[in-house]
């Protein structure tokens, strides 16, 4: 009897139906996964990390994406650069997964040796006719937007970048995150695709059932809702909070604040979306209690009442408040498990625990990132059963996710899937 083949990448593409979820191998298939790292961790430009995660000369990190590992870094003139942490003689890694200190970058193996630059200046008994000029590490391209550090694995990274660049170097200027503390840092391994993670992550739909602590600060109709399941007084709750954006939008723009939405979400290479957002409650912070938790405001900033500068990427969000910012980056590990980083940042003066206590500073988004861990495990595990078939977005409150679906299909079908 013949074997039945399991559908080709591209005919699950084409099962996706239009406006519902994606079909289930998307999700589960190592062969896809594959296909994802290579169209969207390596072809399109990925956030790996902040200048403030090295902010002396010789701090190194080191990110794993898929097979590449990067080695992100503080030269001794204080510059940023991003290398393959791949040794040049016979490719032994350099560096270990995690943040460093090193003056040299020396191979463990036989003890080549690179400058912070990523130049070769020692290769012993390679002889003297060898030109270490050609075997100096090799560099990737980034660019550090507001602090942010995008990277592209590709040598033809895509130009609409610039739309990000031009955005969101005005919008993160005040806040200088190239020069913020990271006050803590968490790593989660959510055991899920990081399509999930995403999907998961650009609606709050799921928020009011599940997270109490974050919406005390968050509004969670901000990403779309339907008019006809609120009741009476929540419509009118709602109109009046429509009503009170447009008023602050316009007030924080003739400040000199750049807030009303951006977006780049369909027909593009690099996805986003940002817009000031309202802090609801005491309004200043994603705190418990939705004051300030830091004293020491981030970079220039003097006003704690701007709102939330929210920013998507494909591998990533972020929440700038006055206070202080929560910086999540999202990085596949296989199909069905996702490493989620949150970093939270302060003014790089500001002191535990006396600026600031970490508990007050971490708590929502510690207790958010847990719910959210527990929710794509449960969406996954979903997709896994037989029983699973694509659904419905919400016309109201999923019209992003249906956004995101689309914009992932057109992108590998650009890349030959
Ligand atoms: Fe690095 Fe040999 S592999 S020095
Ligand atoms: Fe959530």
């Amino acid at each position: 009897m013949l074997q039945k083949l399991p559908p080709s990448v591209s005919s699950l593409l084409d099962d996706r139906i239009d406006g519902h979820s994606l079909p289930a191998g998307l999700y589960t298939r190592e062969d896809v996964f594959e296909a994802d790292l290579d169209v969207f961790f390596r072809r399109h430009w990925i956030c790996i990390g902040l200048e403030c995660d090295v902010p002396e000369a010789g701090d190194a990190v080191v990110v794993d994406v898929g097979n590449s590992s990067l080695i992100l870094l503080r030269d001794d003139d204080g510059g940023i650069r991003v290398v393959h942490n791949v040794c040049r003689h016979r490719g032994s890694r350099l560096l270990d997964a995690g943040p460093t200190i090193v003056s040299k970058l020396v191979c463990p193996y036989h003890q080549w040796t690179y400058e912070l630059s990523g130049e070769l200046s020692y290769a012993p008994h390679m002889g003297t006719d060898f030109d270490k000029s050609c075997k100096n590490l090799k560099p990737i391209a980034f660019k550090s937007i507001g602090g942010l550090i995008y990277v592209c694995l590709s040598d033809k990274p895509p130009q609409d970048i610039d739309r990000l660049e031009q955005v969101m170097a005005e919008r993160l200027a005040p806040y200088d995150i190239s020069n913020a503390k990271v006050a803590f840092q968490s790593d989660v391994i959510e055991q899920g695709n990081w399509k999930l993670t995403m999907e998961n992550n650009r609606e709050c739909y799921h928020c009011s059932a599940n997270h109490p602590e974050l919406c005390v600060s968050f509004v969670d109709l901000d990403f779309g809702f339907d008019p006809e399941s609120l009741s009476p007084e929540d419509q009118e709750t709602a109109r009046q909070h429509q009503a009170l954006y447009e008023e602050r939008t316009r007030r924080w723009e003739a400040d000199g604040y750049p807030s009303a939405a951006v977006e780049q979400l369909v027909d593009c290479a690099t996805n986003f979306r940002t817009q000031r957002l309202i802090i609801s409650g005491a309004g200043e912070s994603q705190t418990a209690d939705a004051t300030a938790a830091s004293a020491k405001l981030l970079g220039t900033m003097t006003r704690k009442d701007l709102g939330d500068m929210h920013l998507w990427g494909h591998n990533s969000w972020n929440h700038f408040m006055g206070d202080h910012a929560v910086v999540a980056i999202v990085i596949p590990l296989s199909a069905g498990r996702t490493l989620v980083r949150t970093k939270w940042l302060v003014h790089k003066d500001a002191a535990e625990g006396v600026d600031y206590d970490l508990e007050k500073l971490t708590n929502v988004w510690i207790a958010t990132t847990e719910q959210d861990a527990e929710l794509v495990a449960r969406s996954h595990a979903g997709t896994l059963d037989p029983a699973y078939e694509p659904g419905p977005y919400s016309r109201f409150s999923e019209t992003n996710l249906d956004k995101f679906a689309n914009w992932y299909i057109e992108r590998m079908r650009a890349h030959g899937y």
